[in-house]
Order: structure tokens, then C-alpha cells, then sequence
């Protein structure tokens, strides 16, 4: 038996309801915001990643899906989409005309992660990112529309924890001050620590190694550097939060796996999610249009991991009841029959109700006590009698009434 990719995960037709769900969820939600749809390809030249989220990150490292392909080209299946929107809002001219670009998404990405739960080679995101504006204000914004689409999808119990980064300034000195203070401590950190320290010591302090975590007892946190710049920008998000009644913690350890970050960086977490409680998180990111090539755009964004939504959605059992049952069922007498129950079929379809009838040619009993597994409202009898005459009989399964009608007939009554 041939078996899909580790890592990679059919939906079944007996899920894609809560998909479906979810996907209206992030499209009403996001168009309420007035955030538009944005489609990006699968795969981009591999410097799109490379050049944007950091040649240090575990992501361009380790993870990425990179291939030759025919013609020697380097390609990289997206990890990511914030890099392959900024690589087509800079193509595309999109900031040219209108100064401020609020985008959506929602599709699949790829990083070679060792799977377990909550954690897929082939998973999905839903994100946003609002391009062009420097304020505070589009930060909140975005974490009000993520918070907007967490609740809606019925997740009531969440934690969001929050940090800035700083402007690039703050971030060298605090740059210094953490690699001073972890040098004297270097022989006792993690191998990767140890590495991290020389190419990006800010990765340190979001470390799960007991060893790391004893070794940051007592470090510089970056709140302490801030410059008034970095300090007024962050209260302000902070207010704005806080005044739309958004609870939030200060977590000054989080830095996120991404180099693109400065400023405000944020992350949401789940209890029901075990060890990779985090289903979602983002950032502001001021200078990812210049180092793909463009002016300089400010921008700030965040991404949801779908699976992971919908484990807490399972986890805590609150997945809706999405289950939409057929109304009308075709019982057909005989095979002679099957034409006529065909063209009902597709009439009464056309009139707007969801019909379906037998495919397997099995007596009138059996497809009565499918019809009655089904839940339908009705069923519509057709034997060679009923055919003769053009007649047919039509059952009311609540109450077990029927009467005879003619097709035109049946068609008028169902005239929604
Ligand atoms: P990220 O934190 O790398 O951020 O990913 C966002 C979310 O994608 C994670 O919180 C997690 O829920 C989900 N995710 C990541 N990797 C996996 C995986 N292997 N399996 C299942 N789910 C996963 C970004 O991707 C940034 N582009 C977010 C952003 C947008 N920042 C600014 N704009």
C-alpha cells in the first residue's frame, strides 16, 4: 500500500465540514476587517525565504522544502507566506496606487519538521498582513482580527502573550548586552545555544533547554532598552488592547523564530495544545520590503495554524454541530424507474433543495431506512405505477402522511 508522505495529512470528506467552517470563518471575519483575499504560488524562488526569514532561523536551516528544478533553478516550497507577499506587492507595484495594502490568506505550506501532534510537514495557515502603515494602530488592529477570528471559530479560552522588539538600535544594544552577559555562561548552554549565541543570540531566550532557561536567570530583558520611540509605539498598542477589553501578557522572553521581527512581536497560545501550544503569532516587520528589494514599507501581520485551531476545537470539545442533512430522497420501485427519479432529481435541485436517490438498485425497504438514516424531510415514491400515470407519491417522514401528485405538481409544491 502506497501511503502519503509522513507529515502530510489527507482532510476526509467526513472533516471538510469544520474546514469549511473555519475558511468562512477567516473570509467573513477578514472582509468584515476590510481585508482582501491574497493568493500567492506554492513554490518561489528559494532567496524569497532565504533572504527574509534568516539564513540563522531553523525555518531556512533546517526545515525548508528546496529543490533544483529542470533547469537548475533553486526552488522552495513557501514555509511561509510573508516573504511571498511582500516579493509580489513589490513586483506587482500594489503599494503604488494605494498607499496602505490589507491582505488575507489561507492555503497550505510545507516545513520538514519531526511531525507529532499539532506538528505537520504539509499544514495550514491562515494569516493576515496590513502593509504601509507605521502606526501602532495596525498592530492592534491585527491582533483584534485574529482575536476576532479565534472567538468566532469558538475558541473561548486562549492566552496572548506580547513583546517588542524594538527599533534596530534597540535591538543591537540589547544585541550586546544579552551576548556579554551569556559569554561567561556559554559552556553551560545547549549545543544550539551555543551556536545561537554567534549568529543570533535573541533565539536563546525563547529556548525550551532546562540548561538555556537556568542559564537566562537574571539576563537583560529588552524592555530595559527601550529608546522612547520603541516605548511609545508599544504602550500604545498596549492601550489600544487594552481598551477593546483584549487580555494580554507582557513576555519580554519572545522573540519568535523569524528574523524579519522589530517592534511589536506577539504569540497565542492554548493549554488544550500540549507541547506546541502555540497556534498563532506575528509581528511587525519594518524592513523585509527593502531586503527583498523594495522602498521601505512598514508592515505588521500574524499566522494561524489551521490544524492546530481545529485540535483546540476538539481538544476542548466545542466543534459545531455542522452536519447538513439531505431534504428530499428519491425512493425508486424498480430499475424501469431510475430515469424518471433522475430528472426529479435534477428539477427539484434546480428549485433549490438538496435531493439524492439510491445508486446501488436496492429494494424499496432498504432505501427507506437509508432515507430514514439520512434524516430527510421527504421522500418522493416513484414505482412503474406511479410512472404509468405520471404520478407520484409523496411521503412526509415526520408524519408518515402521503399523497399522490403529478411531477408538475410536485415541483410547484417544492417551489421555494
Ligand atoms: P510562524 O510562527 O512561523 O509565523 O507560524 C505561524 C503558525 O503556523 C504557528 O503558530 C503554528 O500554529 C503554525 N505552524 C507553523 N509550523 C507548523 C507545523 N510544522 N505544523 C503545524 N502548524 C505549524 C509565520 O509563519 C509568520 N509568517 C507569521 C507572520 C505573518 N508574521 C507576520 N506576518
Amino acid at each position: 500500500m502506497i501511503q502519503a508522505i509522513r507529515g502530510a495529512k489527507d482532510i476526509l470528506p467526513d472533516s471538510i465540514a469544520l474546514w469549511q467552517f473555519a475558511e468562512k470563518v477567516f473570509r467573513k471575519i477578514s472582509t468584515k476587517y476590510g481585508y482582501s483575499e491574497f493568493r500567492t504560488p506554492i513554490f518561489e524562488k528559494t532567496e524569497v525565504f532565504s533572504r527574509s526569514i534568516g539564513e540563522q532561523t531553523d525555518i531556512v536551516n533546517k526545515e525548508m522544502y528546496t529543490f533544483n528544478d529542470r533547469a537548475g533553478e533553486s526552488i522552495t516550497l513557501r514555509p511561509e507566506m510573508t516573504a511571498a507577499i511582500v516579493r509580489s506587492a513589490i513586483q506587482n507595484s500594489l503599494l503604488a496606487q494605494n498607499p496602505l495594502l490589507k491582505v488575507w490568506y489561507f492555503g497550505p505550506f510545507f516545513r520538514y519538521e519531526r511531525p507529532q501532534k499539532g506538528r505537520l510537514r504539509q499544514f495550514h495557515q491562515f494569516g493576515s498582513e496590513c502593509i504601509g502603515s507605521p502606526y501602532p494602530e495596525s498592530d492592534a488592529e491585527n491582533i483584534l482580527l485574529a482575536d476576532g477570528v479565534i472567538k468566532s471559530l469558538g475558541i473561548g479560552s486562549y492566552k496572548l502573550l506580547l513583546n517588542t522588539l524594538g527599533n534596530d538600535a534597540v535591538r543591537a544594544n540589547y544585541r550586546n548586552a544579552l551576548i556579554d552577559f551569556l559569554k561567561s555562561k556559554s559552556e553551560s548552554l545547549s549545543g544550539d545555544s551555543q551556536i545561537r549565541l554567534e549568529s543570533n543570540p535573541l533565539r536563546v531566550l525563547d529556548s525550551k533547554d532546562p540548561a538555556d532557561k537556568a542559564a537566562l536567570e537574571g539576563a537583560p530583558v529588552i524592555l530595559d532598552f527601550l529608546d522612547d520611540e520603541s516605548r511609545i509605539h508599544f504602550d500604545s498598542v498596549k492601550s489600544i488592547l487594552s481598551s477593546a477589553g483584549i487580555e494580554f501578557s507582557i513576555d519580554p522572553k519572545l522573540v519568535r523564530g523569524l528574523d524579519y521581527y522589530c517592534h511589536t512581536v506577539f504569540e497565542f497560545q492554548s493549554d488544550a495544545l500540549g507541547a506546541q501550544d502555540s497556534f498563532g503569532g506575528g509581528g511587525r516587520y519594518n524592513t523585509l520590503f527593502s531586503q527583498l528589494g523594495g522602498k521601505d514599507v512598514p508592515a505588521v501581520g500574524f499566522a494561524m495554524g489551521v490544524e492546530r485551531l481545529l485540535l483546540i476545537l476538539e481538544e476542548t470539545k466545542c466543534i459545531p454541530d455542522l452536519q447538513v442533512n439531505p431534504e428530499i430522497f428519491i425512493v425508486t420501485g424498480s430499475d424501469k424507474c431510475i430515469e424518471a427519479a433522475i430528472v426529479l432529481s435534477r428539477r427539484l435541485r434546480k428549485n433549490g433543495y438538496y435531493v439524492v436517490s439510491d445508486l446501488h438498485r436496492r429494494s424499496m425497504k432498504a432505501q427507506f431506512r437509508d432515507a430514514n438514516k439520512l434524516g430527510v424531510k421527504y421522500c418522493v415514491i416513484i414505482g412503474e405505477d406511479e410512472l404509468a400515470k405520471g404520478a407520484y407519491q409523496l411521503k412526509n417522514m415526520n408524519t408518515g402522511e402521503q399523497k399522490e401528485l403529478s411531477a408538475d405538481d410536485l415541483i410547484s409544491l417544492f417551489a421555494k
